[in-house]
Order: structure tokens, then C-alpha cells, then sequence
């Protein structure tokens, strides 16, 4: 199968979704002209081009697209070339409305934005897969063309009547019976027994809360479907051109598709970007979802988009302040992109967007931003051949499941506050603070490289997962695994004892008598040997069954004396989740243990290490310069600079060190 490398051939992909139909022709060369002078090397052309390109059925027009793909061989860019399958013309709708997505209330989803396609129309298939047929017979030998898109951002759910049918039809697939169905879902709770697979339906808005494993299988549906029309499109362009990779950009950490499952289909991993130049965290933030998704790759991925400035889609939209775009994409970089790409290359004039940034902003030539990108085009021409195609992974692993997450995003739950993401990112944060690399993993992969994992919350978990986890810590591993773990099963079925009974022998628990949420703001003492810290959103009634090595109990409250944290041997459970750097600490402390060391000692705490092959990147993600100790002689690519024992960093800057 084609690769990233296929594409990159030895450059760092750079550039971003062009959108040329929004601008006149004259547009295009000065376009040519400043992506050139930018080192821009490669454009994503057609994501949403559906209706140029098809202004009525069955018709094609392909001229403006010719002198496109031409203008970019010419000037040396090559094409990403996009399926603009996301964004369906308006004469589709109008002539077959079943085309359209339904909401859960009943309300159809109408062309005059995007996305309005439902995944299981025939008729929107149909469609799709001529005009991807004609795109690729029309293209597939143009010299400029360098890899396929599909679609984009693929994230419609459809509660309508031809998804039903396919609802039913996966149902089918997965259960054989209705009787195994109806034990799978527990319809004997409320009166839900099903005597017909008609009967069925998605999870549509009822009188009250619904059936979770119907929810539960409608997102397993939903990520499949969504998953079909993918596959779909993808085997059409491979038969025209085997040799040329594809892919489809994810949102990051989306629940809506299971990246784990997509990533099997797709010959490059990519992902668009967007953390908030304000947030404290957001370089952890852009962290996190660069080690997921070179995790998924398992090598090399692509930065599909981010931002060269703001987007316009949060309540306050701030720009980057300067510098920050540069260390972003270094980071990202760092982290394992071979490509960093933007939406989109020049900022629109008119749409919904055109608040959103481009690399050439209104401003133009002359704003900053456009400048900045010039600089960064620079910095990603030098890096080039020292990182493409180079991957690194981790001692450290966290497990991650869009299963469980799905499982345990639902109503009825003890605690509102307890979300999902919000505490695979706390996780992800503390170990990120401690300079700790770490990959991501599925509970059922090969864990036994790991040295240290870490499962923040796995509310349900497969007999195959668990054996899995057991077997890993047998094997010699260290597991460290918090609160709302082994709780159901694949059916959202409560283990007998609240948390499967081999996982607590695991951890040292004889009997979970309660869960004890906390409210927001809301903290538990805990007494640890390091010191006491507090607990936050969550604690446990439990009972030890004797076998722990070590325990931090609660201290005073209704739990005063019990366990808050128990560790049996290289296995650990955290029943509470301790306050930030209480947890990074904690982390630390057994990551030490389990062998695993820091990216480098003695680091500041707003510089950022990462190893890239035999490269050490360093970014400082404070705004005022600080200085890093690296002992030996060292030659920093970026400045062709020697540097010996110490490097200083200006504000949100970057040394890429090679010994
Ligand atoms: C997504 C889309 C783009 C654009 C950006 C705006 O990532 O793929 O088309 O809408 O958001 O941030």
C-alpha cells in the first residue's frame, strides 16, 4: 500500500486547503506567485467544489480544474486532490430530498451550509461515487497529483427512515436474533422487547431516556457507515491510482468515529488542529491529539489543517500572537508530522468563513501573517531532510477507546461532571508536565513494548481487553488505571460488583460498596507517603482485600480511613482523580519506578522536549526567553548554530538539536 512518503518524497508537506473557485482568475498566478516565495510545496484543491464542478446533474465541468492542476505542476505544488463529496450542490437536495439528513427530533438537515448528506442514501452514494469516478479517470495521470482526500471531516448522524433500514440491516449483522438483540440491549427493562426487527429505530428523541445500548449501537453504526462511504470512494481512486495514498482528515479526539478502526483503511493518517491561542493548555492540547494520532499512523502522519491565525468559530475568535504559529507547527512537527498544512491559503472575501484566517490573511503579502508563514516555509525547508519518513515512539502508553467512551457518554450516569475527554486530557497533561512522551493505544493492542500505561477511564471494557491488561501486568508491565474502569461490558451491561472481578483482584479491591461523585468545585482529602493531596471529581467506598503494597487512604468525610489509591505490585488504581500536579507527581513518581525517564532532566516547566529520531526538539512555550541545559555539543538546524551544554530560547522558540 502507498504511504505518506509516497507523497512527501522527502519534504515536509506544506500548504493547505485552496479554495481558488472563490477567486478570479488573475487570483490563481498571484497565488502561484506567493506560495512559491513560501515554500508552500502542496494544496488540497476541491474539498468543496461539488457544485463547479457538477453545476447540474450529470453535468461536469472540469476546465477550471484543468488549468488549476496545470498552473500547479507548472509552479511546482503538487495536489492533494479532495472528493467534494462533504458539501453536496443545492440540486441535490431539491431533486432528492432523501439525500438529506435527519435530525433525532425529526427535522431535516437542508442544503445552504454543509455536510447535508445522509450517509445511507443510495441516491447520495450513487451520486458521490460518479463524480469521484470522473475526478479520478480525469486526474489520476496528472503529473501534479500527489495523493487523494476524501470528503472531509466526515461527521453527519442521520435518525432518518433510509438510515433506520440500514440500522436495522447492521443490527442484523451483529445479532443474528432479535433474541440476542433484545438480550444485548436489556429490553426487558420499561417494556422495550422488540417482536420484529421493523420495529427498531434509531435512537430518535422518545419521552425519556433512552435505551443506552441502542444508543451505544447507533455510534458504532454511525462511525461504519460513515466508515462506508469512505471505503467507497477510496476503492474508486485506487483503481485508477494504486500508487497514490488516501486518506480522509479527522477532527481531533471527535466521538463520532472510531480512529482506531478508520485508520485500518486509510494509507495516511491525518487530522486538523484548532487549540485556542488563549488557552493555558493548548500547546498540551495540540499535544495530545499529535501523539494519537502518530499513534494511529504508527509512523508519520499529516497535519491536514490548522489555523495561521483565528478561526471564527468560538465564541472570541484571538489571533496567534506572533511566533506562536511557527512553534505550533514545529511542535507538530516534533511530534511526528511529515506535513503541516493549513485551512485554507487565502482567507475568503465573502461566506461563512471569512472571518476565519488564512496563510494569506486580509492583509496580504504585506500582514504579518503571511510573513510569518514565509518563515516557518524556511524552517520546514531546513528540517526536511532530517525528519521525514522518522518516527519515534514512547515508553508510555494511554489507552483510549471510542467504545467505551461512547458507552459512557450517557444519560443516567451518577455524575454529569464526569466527562470523558476532559479526563483523558487531565491524564494526558500530567504525564505531558512530567516530560513524559507517550503514544496512545487501544485496550486490545500489543501493549507489552510499554513500559508505564496508563488507562484514565475505560467505563466499559471487552473479556478480550481485560485479558489483555492482566496479561501486560503479568508479563512485567506497570498499569496505572483511574476511576470508572472494567464497569460494563461490550453491552453496556454492569459487571456483577461494579467493576469486573478480575481487574479488582488485580488492583487489591475485595468489594466496591459505593461510588461517591463529587460536585464541581468539590475536593476530597487524600493522605499520600509523598505528601497529602487532594481528590476531585469523583471517590469510592471501597474495601482492600489485604493484598495491596501500598495504599493512600481518604482522610476525614464519609470515607475517612478507605483507600483512595491502592497498589498492588505494578498494578494501580486511583479511585479519585488528585488535583493536577498531585497527578502528574503521582505519574512520575511510578513512571521512575517502571524505568521510564523524562525527555531530558532538569527541564523548565514551560519548555517542551521531544525526540524525533536522533533529533531533540525544544520549544519554549512561555513568552519569556529561558535557557535549557543539554549537555555535549550539539548543532541546532534551525540557525546552523553550535551549541554546547546550554541553548536559550526566545520567546516561543524552537532549537531542533542534532548531536
Ligand atoms: C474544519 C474544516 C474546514 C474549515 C475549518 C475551520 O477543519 O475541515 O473546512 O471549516 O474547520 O476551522
Amino acid at each position: 500500500m502507498p504511504v505518506l512518503s509516497d507523497a512527501t518524497r522527502g519534504r515536509i508537506l506544506f500548504g493547505g486547503d485552496y479554495n481558488p473557485e472563490q477567486w478570479p482568475e488573475e487570483t490563481w498566478h498571484e497565488d502561484v506567485r506567493l506560495m512559491k516565495d513560501a515554500g508552500v510545496n502542496s494544496v488540497t484543491l476541491g474539498v468543496f467544489s461539488w457544485s463547479k464542478l457538477e453545476p447540474e446533474p450529470g453535468a461536469r465541468e472540469f476546465g477550471w480544474l484543468d488549468t488549476l492542476m496545470d498552473l500547479m505542476h507548472a509552479g511546482g505544488i503538487g495536489v492533494v486532490l479532495a472528493t467534494p463529496t462533504a458539501s453536496p450542490p443545492p440540486w441535490m437536495g431539491r431533486l432528492h430530498p432523501d439525500t438529506l439528513p435527519r435530525t433525532e427530533d425529526g427535522r431535516t438537515e437542508w442544503w445552504g451550509g454543509r455536510q447535508h448528506f445522509s450517509h445511507s442514501s443510495a441516491t447520495y452514494r450513487r451520486h458521490a461515487a460518479a463524480i469521484t469516478a470522473d475526478l479520478a479517470a480525469r486526474y489520476g495521470g496528472h503529473p501534479a497529483l500527489t495523493m487523494w482526500h476524501i470528503n472531509n471531516e466526515y461527521c453527519t448522524f442521520d435518525y432518518g427512515d433510509e438510515a433506520a433500514a440500514a440500522f436495522r440491516r447492521w443490527l442484523r449483522q451483529r445479532y443474528g436474533t432479535l433474541d440476542t438483540l433484545n438480550t444485548a440491549w436489556g429490553t426487558a427493562f420499561w417494556s422495550q422487547g422488540y417482536d420484529t426487527w421493523d420495529g427498531i429505530l434509531p435512537p430518535r428523541l422518545p419521552h425519556y431516556m433512552r435505551n443506552p445500548t441502542q444508543v451505544l449501537d447507533f455510534r458504532r453504526f454511525t462511525s461504519d457507515m460513515l466508515l462506508e462511504c469512505y471505503v467507497a470512494e477510496r476503492d474508486i481512486v485506487r483503481r485508477h491510482t494504486p500508487h497514490l495514498p488516501v486518506t480522509s482528515n479527522f477532527m481531533p479526539l471527535w466521538i463520532g468515529q472510531d480512529a482506531w478502526r478508520w485508520t485500518e483503511e486509510e494509507d495516511v493518517v491525518s487530522v486538523d488542529l484548532y487549540p485556542d491561542p488563549r488557552d493555558p493548555l493548548g500547546a498540551q492540547q495540540g499535544a495530545l491529539v499529535q501523539d494519537m494520532t502518530r499513534s494511529q499512523a504508527r509512523g508519520p502522519w499529516m497535519l491536514m489543517e490548522q489555523a495561521a491565525g483565528p478561526v471564527n468559530w468560538r465564541g472570541v475568535n484571538h489571533p496567534k500572537p506572533h511566533g506562536l504559529n511557527r512553534l505550533w507547527s514545529l511542535q507538530a512537527v516534533a511530534r511526528g508530522a511529515d506535513a503541516v498544512c493549513y485551512f485554507q491559503w487565502r482567507q475568503s472575501r465573502q461566506g461563512a468563513e471569512k472571518f476565519h484566517s488564512g496563510m494569506v490573511s486580509h492583509a496580504g503579502e504585506q500582514g504579518r501573517t503571511y510573513q510569518e508563514v514565509r518563515q516557518l516555509g524556511a524552517d520546514l525547508a531546513r528540517l526536511s531532510p532530517h525528519v521525514t519518513g522518522q518516527h519515534s515512539g514512547a515508553d508510555v502508553a494511554v489507552l483510549h477507546d471510542w467504545h467505551a467512551w461512547w458507552a459512557g457518554a450517557q444519560d443516567g450516569r451518577l455524575s454529569t461532571e464526569v466527562d470523558y475527554a476532559d479526563v483523558l486530557k487531565t491524564w494526558h497533561r500530567a504525564l505531558w508536565q512530567a516530560h513524559l512522551t507517550t503514544d496512545f493505544a487501544h485496550p486490545e493492542h500489543d501493549l507489552t513494548a510499554y513500559k508505564l500505561v496508563v488507562v484514565p477511564q475505560l467505563y466499559a471494557l471487552t473479556g478480550t481487553a481485560i485479558d489483555n491488561l492482566l496479561a501486560y501486568v503479568r508479563q512485567g508491565g506497570t498499569l496505572v488505571s483511574g476511576f470508572l474502569t472494567g464497569v460494563a461490558d461490550e453491552d453496556d451491561r454492569v459487571r456483577p460488583g461494579g467493576m469486573d472481578a478480575r481487574l479488582r483482584e488485580l488492583f487489591g479491591i475485595r468489594t466496591l460498596h459505593e461510588w461517591w461523585p463529587l460536585d464541581a468545585g468539590e475536593t476530597v482529602e487524600c493522605d499520600g507517603p509523598q505528601g497529602a493531596f487532594r481528590g476531585t471529581l469523583w471517590s469510592e467506598e471501597l474495601e482492600a482485600d489485604g493484598t495491596a503494597t501500598e495504599t493512600v487512604p481518604y482522610k476525614g468525610g464519609e470515607l475517612d480511613g478507605l483507600p483512595a489509591v491502592l497498589r498492588r505490585d505494578r498494578a494501580w488504581y486511583l479511585s479519585t482523580l488528585p488535583e493536577p500536579e498531585a497527578l502528574r507527581d503521582l505519574l512520575a513518581t511510578i513512571a521512575a519506578d517502571a524505568g521510564v525517564r523524562p525527555v531530558l532532566d532538569g527541564l523548565p516547566g514551560q519548555v517542551e522536549a521531544v525526540r524525533r529520531g536522533d533529533l531533540l526538539f525544544l520549544l519554549n512555550h512561555g513568552r519569556e526567553p529561558v535557557t535549557v541545559d543539554v549537555p555535549g555539543t550539539h548543532r541546532d538546524l534551525l540557525t546552523e548554530a553550535t551549541v554546547t551544554d546550554r541553548v536559550t530560547l526566545g520567546r516561543y522558540g524552537v532549537a531542533v538539536l542534532r548531536p
